[in-house]
């Protein structure tokens, strides 16, 4: 028996779960939602349970909350999740507590398993051959991976050519996904995958497929499990689609429903200037988002300028009394640089959040006393071009040059000033 259904986040249309689709009718976005009451019927048992099933990966211990339609035997998983939770406060005293959710340790290096589990997983399902998504790098990677997981799955990535890290580009080419680059930014490709798959049968994963969204709201999830279900005031995340901000959003508020958490945090949702439809958004209070042309920015990841889940993330962005910020191109990378100093490797689009909670400290909008989370969603190891060209630039407020020299002990004692 199914225990979830699409509806339409705008007419309230249900479709069946089993079917192959992206959109309404009516043309909105869709959303998955469950029965909870026959998948959870005793939330506080189901709360303890979790602590003694550590053991399983991350996806199934949260399944009843996060696709209890997914038949078991379907599943195709890398053992992602259960990511670090660092905390950080000690170099930051200013706030209460500061703490990051590494989604950067998950096996592609992104927050992106997390979707990709059960997006692929539900494609095994459905018999899915051919996958398909259009990406700015790190979704590519994490489908083609989880593709190359599953039994009979070929999966094609359409990229923005010259736009995407090296590191990012390796990842789908050895994970064996077709790849193809597309003249064209993020959006161009966006809107030429899903004209693709209007026409064809290829599954579509990029996050406009809300089941994706399903398992990308394990982070928070995981995040409230680790804090032992005591509720920061906030998280902070950066922006690119939108899908993010919408899972995280959608599996609090039912983790709240359930009564498993007694309060709701609020989100920050962060852009960088060039890129900042949502901020831009934000500020007018929310009036309907105006698509623009991303700019380049470092944070490549999340150089958007139409994204396809801002309605969805709006409602969140409400629902939580969230805030939007935008950061620009000096305060994410020295906010990287400074983080990377911690052991903690982080890619420029978690920077974009980093320097987003800074600056909504600095501005009052966080306070001394509140606790708040940063979802830092790829690793630093995806773009290495970026932290190599800022270390080397000595104009740059953190940069730590390499020295080079001839093969001499004296020299190597005066460059270390012994
Ligand atoms: N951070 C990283 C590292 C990302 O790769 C992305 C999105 C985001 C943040 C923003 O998440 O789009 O859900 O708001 N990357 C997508 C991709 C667009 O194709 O890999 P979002």
């Amino acid at each position: 028996m199914d225990l979830s259904i699409f509806k339409c986040i705008s007419c309230d249309n249900e479709y069946n779960i089993q079917e192959i689709r992206y959109r309404c009718d009516c043309g909105e976005l869709l959303e998955v939602l469950h029965d909870l009451e026959t998948a959870i019927p005793n939330p506080q048992s189901w709360k303890e349970s979790l602590d003694v099933n550590m053991a399983e990966i991350a996806f199934s211990r949260y399944k009843p909350l996060l696709f209890p339609s997914l038949p078991d035997i379907a599943l195709i998983t890398l053992s992602e999740g259960d990511t670090p939770l660092y905390d950080v406060t000690h170099s930051f005293p200013q706030f209460n507590s500061l703490k990051f959710k590494h989604e950067g340790m998950n096996p592609t290096l992104s927050f992106k398993d997390r979707g990709m589990v059960s997006g692929v997983s539900w494609a095994n399902h459905l018999g899915c051959e051919n996958v398909i998504c259009a990406s700015t790098g790190d979704t590519s990677a994490a489908m083609a991976a989880y593709a190359g997981a599953a039994p009979n799955m070929k999966g094609i990535v359409l990229l923005p050519q010259g736009k995407i890290s090296p590191e990012q580009l390796a990842q789908p080419i050895a994970f064996g996904a077709l790849t193809v680059g597309i003249e064209t930014d993020f959006d161009g490709c966006m809107k030429l995958v899903q004209k693709l798959t209007e026409k064809h049968n290829i599954y579509l994963l990029n996050s406009m497929n809300s089941v994706r969204i399903e398992g990308q709201k394990a982070i928070g999830i995981e995040t409230l499990h680790q804090l032992n279900w005591k509720v920061p005031d906030w998280f902070v995340i950066p922006v690119g689609n939108a899908g993010n901000i919408s899972a995280l959003g959608k599996g609090l508020r039912e983790l709240f429903e359930l009564g498993i958490i007694d309060k709701l945090p609020r989100l920050a949702g962060v852009q960088t200037e060039g890129a900042s439809p949502m901020y831009k958004s934000f500020q007018n209070g929310y009036s309907e988002l105006v698509p623009e042309k991303a700019q380049p920015t470092k944070a490549s990841a999340i150089q958007i300028g139409d994204p396809v889940s801002y309605k969805k993330a709006m409602k969140e962005l409400k629902h939580f009394n969230g805030v939007v910020e935008a950061v620009s191109e000096t305060e994410l990378m020295d906010w990287k640089a400074q983080i990377d100093r911690l052991g903690i490797s982080i890619c420029p689009n978690s920077a974009v959040a980093v320097a987003g909670a800074m600056k909504l400290h600095d501005n009052g909008i966080i306070k001394e006393n509140e606790d708040v989370v940063v979802i830092l969603t790829a690793h630093g190891s995806k773009f290495s071009n970026t932290a190599v060209e800022y270390h080397q630039n000595k104009t740059n407020k953190f940069a730590n040059q390499t020295l080079t020299i001839p093969p001499n002990l004296e020299k190597l004692e005066s460059v270390l000033s012994l």
